[in-house]
């Protein structure tokens, strides 16, 4: 009974926001399942005031869903993560710092200004926030592979892959477009220094492949995203586990993959 009780209060506490999203359901249920994390609250404002196990039918999610972030942390939290939206992911992100709650920040739609009020903030209260754009780890990789190429090949064009449904597209070069003879627009759009081409068909999720080229030989690295979020709920997991050893704002999944 006494290494039972023990072994709960060791748990981590987390908190989810955007607890019935793409994401945030399988994060629940992975939140719940692990040994050393505690599901103590979930944000939604659409299911406010019902049980997250009737919301989402899986009885291991015994946790009564919160309207917002500052109602769901009046329950003891270590961590908040946060899976909802750009409009409301800075307040809900200021909100928990303020409390000396830790978060981890898997929304996209923040500039490099709000992370920098967020650092500051964070900083002020002593509290960690990991932030990525993606969590895959496996992307995250392609990432880290693809610059070691860049260390040993200087001519290099990037494809990106998504669904006709995608409104954002990304672009980029190593070649000065200005110098294509014939459709510039062929050649794609220049992103930081890369040429980025970005392909929008039915039938693609999320697909990213960095092409490398030389003289009589090239190498290709790719990625493929499926239509589930287990693989960002991977990484989020790992950024719960760690965001307590840091003060002040990580941004990418690289940065405490080591
Ligand atoms: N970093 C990564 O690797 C990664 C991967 C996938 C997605 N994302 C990003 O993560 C975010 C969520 O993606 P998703 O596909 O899971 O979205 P989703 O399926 O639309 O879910 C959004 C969740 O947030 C809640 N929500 C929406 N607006 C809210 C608001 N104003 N206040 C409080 N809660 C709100 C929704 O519930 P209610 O509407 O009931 O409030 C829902 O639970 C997006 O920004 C997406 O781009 C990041």
């Amino acid at each position: 009974m006494h290494d039972l009780l023990a072994s709960w209060l060791m748990k981590l506490r987390v908190s989810i926001a955007g607890a019935t999203g793409w994401v945030g359901r399988p994060l629940c249920l992975a939140v719940s399942q692990a040994e050393d994390l505690s599901l103590v609250g979930a944000v939604s404002r659409s299911h406010h005031g019902h049980d997250l196990r009737d919301v989402t039918g899986d009885s291991h999610l015994d946790v009564k869903i919160s309207g917002s972030v500052a109602e769901a942390l009046e329950t003891p939290t270590d961590v908040l993560v946060d899976y909802t939206k750009a409009d409301v992911v800075k307040t809900n992100v200021l909100t928990a710092i303020d409390r000396g709650v830790h978060v981890v920040i898997g929304s996209s739609g923040l500039t490099d200004n709000d992370f920098e009020g967020i650092n500051h903030t964070a900083l002020k209260n002593k509290v960690g926030v990991i932030a990525a754009g993606n969590f895959a780890i496996t992307a995250v990789l392609l990432q880290r592979f693809a610059c070691e190429a860049a260390k040993y090949l200087s001519h290099w064009e990037i494809i990106d892959y998504a669904s006709d449904t995608k409104q954002d597209a990304p672009s980029g070069t190593t070649h000065p477009v200005e110098k294509t003879i014939g459709e510039k627009e062929s050649r794609g759009a220049t992103l930081r220094g890369s040429q980025i081409h970005s392909i929008r068909l039915p039938s693609y999720v999320i697909s990213v492949e960095a092409i490398f080229g030389a003289n009589e030989e090239r190498l290709s690295i790719r990625h493929d995203a499926g239509s589930g979020a287990e693989p960002y709920v991977q990484g989020t997991l790992l950024a719960v586990r760690k965001v307590r050893n840091y003060v002040g704002l990580i941004r990418g999944l690289d940065k405490i993959m080591d």
